[in-house]
């Protein structure tokens, strides 16, 4: 269970503080699948980052699994990150390294017995189709081959929790719906799914839509309900 309680973020630029989130408060039930909607600069990157504990609210509160992330220690966030799945929009993949070695790190950071790094890795290649590419850098591929990379990194860890963002903007609408669905058969095994999107068909394999406008919830519900009312 993800509780996020209230929060805020403010940055400061140097054009003066722009507010990304203003108010929000959501619960996120293990296994489910939430989509996060809504347009360019709405504060979905800033809300997965937070819920993530890549960054920090400047109020308000996140409790994972009933832990609370802002009175965690540096040392007690990178263990807690360990247990969460990242897919950056920008990918994030290191450029001097092989698909393969990407993955060795995300093992080797998350503490993965070494032994099974082999198996995991060769698994999460062919669950993405990039069995073929595991010995190229990510300079040496498509986008959409480096967003697979990108998800096969995440899932070879076999996190908790699974936050993505964007997962299918470089991938063809087959590519994408493989992605999401596979997200979903996760979620159906206990993963619990954070996904930005601006990608609609995502709202087919959600479980739930929050929808965001200018940092407000504008919207948090049930996938099946929201399609409904959109629809009508
Ligand atoms: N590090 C930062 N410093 C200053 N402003 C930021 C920073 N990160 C995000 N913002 C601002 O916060 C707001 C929300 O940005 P965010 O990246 O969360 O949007 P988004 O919904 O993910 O957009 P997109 O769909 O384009 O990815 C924007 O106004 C953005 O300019
Ligand atoms: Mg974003």
């Amino acid at each position: 269970m993800i509780e996020i309680n209230n929060i805020r973020k403010v940055f400061a630029t140097p054009d003066g503080d722009v507010v990304a989130l203003k108010n929000i408060t959501l619960s996120i039930a293990t296994g489910a699948m939430v989509a996060l909607m809504g347009p360019s600069g709405s504060g979905k990157t800033t809300l997965l980052n937070i819920i993530g504990a890549m960054d920090t609210p400047t109020s308000g509160t996140v409790t994972l699994d009933g832990m609370h992330v802002e009175t965690m220690q540096p040392e007690e966030r990178a263990t807690f990150r360990k247990r969460i799945g990242f897919v950056f929009q920008r990918f994030a993949l290191i450029e001097t390294a092989s698909a393969y070695e990407n993955m060795e790190f995300a093992l080797r950071i998350s503490g993965i017995d070494r032994d099974d790094w082999h198996r995991r890795i060769l698994h999460a290649l062919d669950i993405v189709d990039m069995s073929d590419h595991a010995h190229h850098r990510p300079g040496e591929l498509s986008g959409g081959q480096q967003q697979r990379i990108a998800v096969a990194r995440a899932i070879c860890i076999e996190p908790k929790i699974l936050i993505v963002d964007e997962p299918t903007a470089n991938l063809d609408s087959q590519r994408g719906a493989a992605v999401l669905g596979l997200f979903r058969s996760y979620a159906a095994n206990g993963t619990t799914i954070v996904m930005s999107t601006h990608d609609p068909t995502s709202e087919k394999y959600a479980t739930d839509i929050c929808r965001l406008r200018a940092g407000d919830i504008e919207l948090f519900g049930p996938a099946s309900s929201t399609i409904e009312g959109n629809r009508i």
